[in-house]
């Protein structure tokens, strides 16, 4: 099992490979392929059906926490703290322990250096986030375009850096900006619509695989089309059904 050392040791070594993970079948699937398996509260928009991430509970990431971390044997499994289940301290660690319980073995968290300091010095393997975070950020925009904003997300990187994070998601950032913050912290970034420059990447799994196709950002690139092939599937199994096709003797008891 990778644990969060490992990872954090692999900074400009060895690139970090990452993607959201929120289902049983799925995780078995992808165990040992990535380094870690994030179950995100993305899905709450890709299994969910909601609009945002910000309706997401700590129930429906236990539960995936839970489904996940059944088919880990070899990948870290990191699940995110939802909005609301990090406002303070006492929640934060409350919240934390639940999804660890779970069996996740680390926790994400958007900003919040504080917290993070406090979940880290408690034990807790905490990944931050920062750039467009989901959460708090509702326009789906490139974050830390000019200057000041661009020192703001550098002085959070080393923020985040100084609370302990073992591993930061930069998201949807300038590449240069990744490079310099890559550069300017002890520990590894892990970028989504970041560019080349980060220690390793994430995507979404459902956006890779076309399984999700409300929107398709720009930094991401689709590796398969599961989708349509879902869709063939099903239009075949109703065709042969309505037609009496399906089941032939093949598929039947005597
Ligand atoms: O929720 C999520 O899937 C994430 C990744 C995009 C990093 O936070």
């Amino acid at each position: 099992m990778i644990t969060a050392a490992q990872i954090r040791s692999m900074k400009s070594k060895k690139k970090i490979v990452m993607l959201t993970a929120y289902d049983f079948p799925t995780a078995r699937l992808m165990d040992g392929i990535v380094d870690i398996m994030l179950i995100g509260d993305s899905l709450g928009m890709v299994v969910l059906g909601y609009e945002n991430t910000t309706k997401v509970t700590m129930q429906d990431i236990i539960r995936a926490a839970e489904s996940v971390s059944r088919a880990a044997k070899s990948s870290l499994v990191v699940g995110d703290l939802p909005i609301g289940a990090y406002e303070n301290k006492k929640s934060a660690f409350k919240n934390a322990n639940f999804l660890l319980n779970a069996g996740a073995h680390a926790v994400k968290i958007e900003r919040k250096p504080e917290i993070a300091k406090f979940l880290a010095g408690r034990g807790i393997e905490v990944m931050g986030h920062i750039g467009l975070t989901p959460q708090t950020i509702t326009n789906f925009k490139l974050q830390g375009k000019d200057d000041e904003s661009a020192r703001l997300l550098l002085e959070e990187a080393k923020a985040m850096d100084a609370a302990g994070c073992f591993s930061i998601v930069l998201e949807c950032i300038p590449s240069e900006l990744a490079k310099k913050i890559t550069k300017s912290i002890s520990i590894p970034t892990i970028g989504i619509g970041a560019g080349a420059h980060c220690d390793g990447q994430v995507l979404v799994t459902h956006d890779i695989l076309g399984l999700f196709d409300a929107f398709k950002p720009k930094f991401v690139k689709r590796y398969a089309d599961i989708g349509n092939e879902m869709k063939k599937a099903f239009e075949l199994y109703a065709k042969e059904v309505r037609e009496v096709k399906f089941p032939s003797d093949e598929y039947s008891f005597h």
